[in-house]
């Protein structure tokens, strides 16, 4: 894809892979808005980038999705891309009690806000002579990580909804594509919810190395990005599946009540 002449609408974009793509796609000449839910976080974002336009809004929240299309087509209605990134990940102990609207919320955000994205400016896509959906999946879309049973689910989920968007929008001038990253050092595998023997195993890859992976996969029209790690994972549950999901389940085998 030519990401000069681009307009690129980035969910979750006010940190971590989100921000280090809009970075990157800013210095190869598109226009870039992110959004978010916090609005100090997108502030902070605006001034280290001043050329990054930010929109706070929740994925989770149809209206304010209804509301973000709304914005887009009317400010800026040349907008090519969206990039679903938005995510949340954590560790669940399903033998621990948890509010049940709360043991979802992966589900909400990673998983149906997409769906909803994708639902919504599908029709604004395909006014646009090229143009693309890309989902941020994860290397656990095709191997399940234990100890984030509800992330690995709406990852796997993700990447199976991609797949399915592909072959409808096939003979459309929209594509679809999906990037599944690596564990990678953001503040959402490196920060506060894991510690280091949970998260043990590969080092994370750089943010930047992985922006810069997604960036030339997109030039190259790839469909799915898999950079690092990730690739390993997809064709080790072809391969071996069972040992696989033991190897990313070995953290979780002390979860007991
Ligand atoms: N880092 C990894 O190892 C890794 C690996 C594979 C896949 N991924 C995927 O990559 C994506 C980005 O993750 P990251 O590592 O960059 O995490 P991050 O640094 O925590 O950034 C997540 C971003 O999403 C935003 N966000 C969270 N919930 C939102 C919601 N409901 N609506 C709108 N924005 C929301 C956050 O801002 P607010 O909190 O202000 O809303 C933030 O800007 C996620 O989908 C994640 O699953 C990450």
């Amino acid at each position: 894809m030519d990401l000069k002449s681009s307009t690129v609408l980035i969910t979750g974009g006010s940190s971590g892979i989100g921000l280090e793509i809009a970075k990157q796609l800013l210095e190869k000449g598109a226009k870039v808005i992110v959004t978010g839910r916090d609005r100090a976080k997108l502030d902070e974002a605006k001034a280290k980038h001043p050329k990054l336009e930010v929109i706070q809004s929740d994925v989770a929240d149809s209206k304010q999705v209804e509301t973000l299309k709304q914005a887009i087509t009317s400010k800026y209605p040349e907008t090519n891309i969206v990039i679903n990134n938005a995510g949340i990940m954590r560790k669940i102990n399903m033998h621990e009690n948890r509010a049940l609207e709360d043991v979802t919320r992966e589900i909400e955000i990673n998983l149906m806000g997409p769906v909803r994205m994708t639902q919504a400016f599908l029709p604004h896509l395909k006014t646009k002579p090229e143009a693309a959906i890309v989902n941020v999946s994860s290397g656990l879309a095709f191997v399940p990580f234990a100890i984030s049973p509800v992330y690995s689910a709406t990852k796997a989920g993700l990447h199976s909804f991609t797949q399915a968007l592909r072959i409808q929008l096939k003979g459309t001038n929209v594509r679809a594509i999906e990037l599944a990253p690596p564990g990678t050092d953001t503040p959402l595998f490196t920060g506060d919810e894991f510690t280091k023997e949970d998260t043990a195993g590969p080092k994370p890859m750089p943010v930047d190395e992985l922006a810069r992976a997604f960036v030339r996969g997109l030039e190259r029209d790839v469909e799915e990005i898999r950079p690092g790690v990730s690739n390993g994972l997809k064709w080790l549950s072809r391969i071996a599946p069972d040992f696989a999901v033991n190897m990313l389940g070995k953290s979780a085998q002390n979860m007991r009540h």
